[in-house]
């Protein structure tokens, strides 16, 4: 079984717009890995199923995307602690006969951050963070584990960035949108977890013109990589990250769990998916 070549998925529906096949493709071939990286479009109903025949049907594990990521979570017998708080799973895989899942998207943020920000959750440590559904959750995990003390939570429904914060304890504070200029001022790092300033969306109602000088800003959005929140960014003088990083960063503990290889972020390999995004938009 050693050698066979292995298998693993990318698992959502729709699922076709998915850039998975390619990140897991890429690393495939330049790692010289006779293994397979697919896309199947699974409905809900047929998600459990799925699961449960996947070892049997060849696969090592794969990636589970929208709408599974919850049931996913329901459905693995151990998570890793970021999936336990999170409380949603994005990558599976088959250990000893079990199914176990981790949520890499928090680590995915971080990494990219390490990658073109170095040194950004090494000052001081407050954060302003746009948005509160499950991106939101991910990001928030990252920060309080980077050692961020005061997470300044900012939604248009204030109902559920309090829920949120709750969850979190009293390093996340809740806030309306219309806080949110106010909030920037003193913040070192600002983040966009909405899917504003996305192509088609409307743009995000956030100024930062009176953010600190040293403060970085980045967003979870990648289509277009530079966002209206990052191009304003740009024009303040801030620093920026856009989010495409976190995308490749979070498919790297998976592909190392089924192929047994740790792979890397690549300069090459961001180009490549910066056309395809370019091409696709
Ligand atoms: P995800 O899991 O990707 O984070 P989500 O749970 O649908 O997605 O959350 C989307 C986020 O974008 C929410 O914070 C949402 O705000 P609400 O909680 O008020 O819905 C935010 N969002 C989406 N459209 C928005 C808009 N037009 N204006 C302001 N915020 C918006």
């Amino acid at each position: 079984m050693a050698d066979a070549a292995r298998r693993a998925f990318v698992c959502g529906h729709p699922i076709a717009h998915s850039r998975s096949p390619k990140i897991h493709g890429y690393w495939l071939k330049s790692y010289g890995i006779a293994g397979s990286y697919e896309a199947v479009d699974i409905a809900p109903d047929d998600f459990g199923p799925f699961l449960a025949g996947a070892a049997a049907g060849g696969f090592a594990g794969g990636n589970v995307t929208i709408p599974h990521k919850e049931a996913a979570f329901r459905l693995v017998e151990h998570h890793d602690p970021a999936a336990e708080e999170i409380g949603a799973v994005n990558t599976v895989w088959f250990a000893e006969g079990r199914l176990r899942g981790a949520n890499t998207d928090a680590y995915g943020f971080a990494a990219n951050l390490d990658q073109l920000a170095p040194g950004w959750d090494t000052r001081a440590k407050a954060a302003l963070v746009l948005g509160a559904g499950g991106a939101s959750r991910a990001v928030i995990y990252a920060l309080k584990a980077r050692g961020f003390g005061d997470i300044r939570l900012v939604n248009r429904t204030i109902e559920r960035a309090q829920e949120l914060a709750a969850t979190f304890g009293p390093k996340v504070s809740a806030h309306p949108l219309a806080a949110a200029k106010e909030l920037a001022s003193d913040v070192n790092l600002i983040v966009n977890t909405t899917s504003l300033g996305m192509h088609g969306q409307g743009d995000l109602p956030v100024d930062v013109e009176h953010a600190p000088d040293d403060a970085l800003v980045t967003d979870l959005v990648y289509v277009p990589l530079e966002t209206p929140l990052l191009a304003a960014a740009r024009r303040r003088g801030l620093k920026t990250v856009d989010g495409l990083g976190m995308l490749l960063h979070q498919a790297t503990p998976g592909f190392e769990r089924w192929f047994g290889k740790k792979p890397e972020v690549t300069d090459e390999l961001r180009s490549m998916i910066v056309a395809d995004i370019g091409g696709n938009k």
